[in-house]
């Protein structure tokens, strides 16, 4: 319920205090990057053998076909055509200046056999596979240290076919950590748009320590209780922008992340400069939007806006643990709409979940300046669950124009965080009843802070 004249007071006391929160800010944060959507070079998959009948494997077609590529790298780059079929293919691996393009009807799909999915080292930052010690699953399509890499198509399809290694999940027979359906790996000015993402084994698409990444208009989708199928998880990048995504699956929808304890923070990469918006989705297990729990690395600067969740356990989820290190901050969710959700928004700071025993109890993680504002929701059960840490408080959490329906007669519950509130209703915790306005509005994080900063950086 909006209260126009307490809006109006307000506005005027933000254009008093020059800190608006209101500014609508730009898009140049998604504006890519260097990326070509032309390449003068084309082959189709077929020229190099590979059959379509979803039973030959393919694996071999698709490296001699990129192998074949490379060739043009240095002029301009190529295409790789993949027309209507179902190619079954093991891993394979992109090469800068590639774009890889599936048309209308073309499905790649993921061999079900583990051989053709070879097991590599385990990340730096995680010290080990993330379900299992050791290395890992290389995912379908992998790329390395490459630069100027689209994958695109008329909504062309990748299928991982991920049943198989859900079972073997279940039935604790796998023998490494499960493989994603796209891994790039310190990569810059990367393009995956225009696509299907059916049934991932494990994450579906993952950059990990790259730069200038853009997830634009794809649909992702597994069994909503389909195990750690994440749609997109941002880790040790930075400069990422995800917009028109529709993500339905088994885990987070969005897992902002950068390592684990003491691997991601002797690694010490951050993610930072994360733009979300226009993401439509449900997740009955997990949340639409988390950051954690692996934040070691440190996770700054991550802006949301017009997000709808419908049908989901959380909507936007902070987790982490004693151990982790790292900070979360600068962090601002705004425009979301939220139906039947049960837990609107959630921080935990006792996730837990270490890699092994050698981590540090007393690396505790900065939690600082989350700013929350605009959320309207029907058929939520909970409003807020915020558990800080003891000793290690959650501080200048920010709530603003939050207006949700609530089934429980406790909507919210805050231990071990402070902060300030405006117009929050069912009205919340003690931790957060201050006023953000006038006083503690240059303790929120906003834009205005944030364009400020950004400025300073460019002048320094
Ligand atoms: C990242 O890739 C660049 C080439 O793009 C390479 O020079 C550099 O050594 C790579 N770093 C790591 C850690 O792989
Ligand atoms: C990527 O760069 C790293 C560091 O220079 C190197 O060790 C690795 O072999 C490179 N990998 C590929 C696939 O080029
Ligand atoms: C792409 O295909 C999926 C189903 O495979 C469909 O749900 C989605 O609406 C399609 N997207 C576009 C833009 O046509
Ligand atoms: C576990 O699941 C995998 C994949 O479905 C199957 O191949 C394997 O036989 C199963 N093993 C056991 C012990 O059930
Ligand atoms: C993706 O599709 C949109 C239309 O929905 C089109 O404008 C855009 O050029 C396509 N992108 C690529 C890389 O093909
Ligand atoms: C808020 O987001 C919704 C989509 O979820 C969009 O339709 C609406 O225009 C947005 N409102 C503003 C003020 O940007
Ligand atoms: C509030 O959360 C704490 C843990 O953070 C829990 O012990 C307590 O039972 C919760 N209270 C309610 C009313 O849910």
């Amino acid at each position: 319920m909006r209260r126009p004249s307490t809006l109006v007071e307000v506005l005027l006391v933000l254009a008093l205090f020059g800190c608006s929160p209101w500014t609508v800010w730009g898009s140049s944060h998604c504006k890519q990057t260097n990326v070509k959507e032309i390449r003068p070079h084309s082959v189709s998959i077929t020229e190099f053998g590979a059959v379509g009948d979803g039973i030959t494997l393919n694996t071999k077609a698709f490296q001699n076909a990129i192998f074949y590529l490379n060739s043009f790298a240095d002029k301009g780059g190529a295409k790789l055509f993949v027309p209507a079929g179902r190619w079954l293919t093991g891993s394979f691996d992109l090469i800068s200046h590639l774009t890889l393009w599936l048309d209308k009807d073309a499905v790649i799909l993921g061999s079900t056999n583990f051989d053709d999915w070879p097991v590599i080292d385990p990340l730096p930052s995680y010290g080990r596979g993330r379900e299992l010690p050791g290395g890992r699953h290389k995912s379908l399509i992998f790329g390395r240290n490459l630069t100027d890499v689209i994958i695109t198509g008329n909504n062309g399809t990748i299928d991982g076919q991920g049943n198989f290694w859900w079972s073997s999940f279940w039935n604790k027979t796998l023998d490494y950590t499960r493989p994603h359906l796209v891994e790039l790996m310190n990569s810059s000015g990367v393009l995956i748009s225009n696509l299907t993402f059916l049934n991932s084994p494990f994450w579906n698409i993952h950059p990990v320590y790259c730069s200038e990444v853009t997830v634009r208009k794809v649909t992702i989708l597994a069994p909503l209780n389909s195990p750690n199928t994440d749609g997109i998880d941002p880790d040790s990048s930075d400069k990422v922008c995800i917009e028109d995504c529709y993500i339905s699956t088994g885990d987070d929808l969005i897992a902002i992340k950068s390592g684990w304890d003491e691997y991601g923070i002797s690694f010490g990469r951050p993610s930072t400069n994360i733009m979300i918006r226009r993401l439509v989705g449900r997740t009955r297990q997990s949340a639409g939007i988390a950051i954690g729990s692996e934040m070691s690395g440190g996770i700054s600067e991550v802006h949301a806006e017009n997000i709808h969740f419908f049908d989901s356990y959380t909507a936007i989820r902070i987790k982490t643990s004693p151990g982790r290190g790292g900070y979360v901050r600068n962090v601002f969710i705004s425009n979301v709409t939220l139906d039947n959700v049960d837990i609107a928004i959630r921080f935990t700071g006792s996730y837990g979940d270490h890699p092994d025993d050698s981590y540090d109890p007393n690396a505790l993680p900065v939690i600082k300046k989350i700013t929350i504002k605009d959320v309207t929701g029907e058929k939520i059960s909970r409003a807020g669950l915020l558990e800080g840490i003891k000793g290690d408080k959650f501080s200048d959490i920010c709530l603003s124009n939050i207006n949700l329906k609530v089934s429980s007669s406790f909507p919210w519950n805050c231990t071990y965080v402070e902060g300030y509130s405006e117009m929050v209703s069912p009205q919340t915790c003690e931790p957060l009843k201050d006023a953000i306005f006038p006083m503690h509005c240059a303790d929120c994080y906003h834009l205005s802070n944030h364009l400020h900063s950004a400025s300073d950086r460019n002048r320094g």
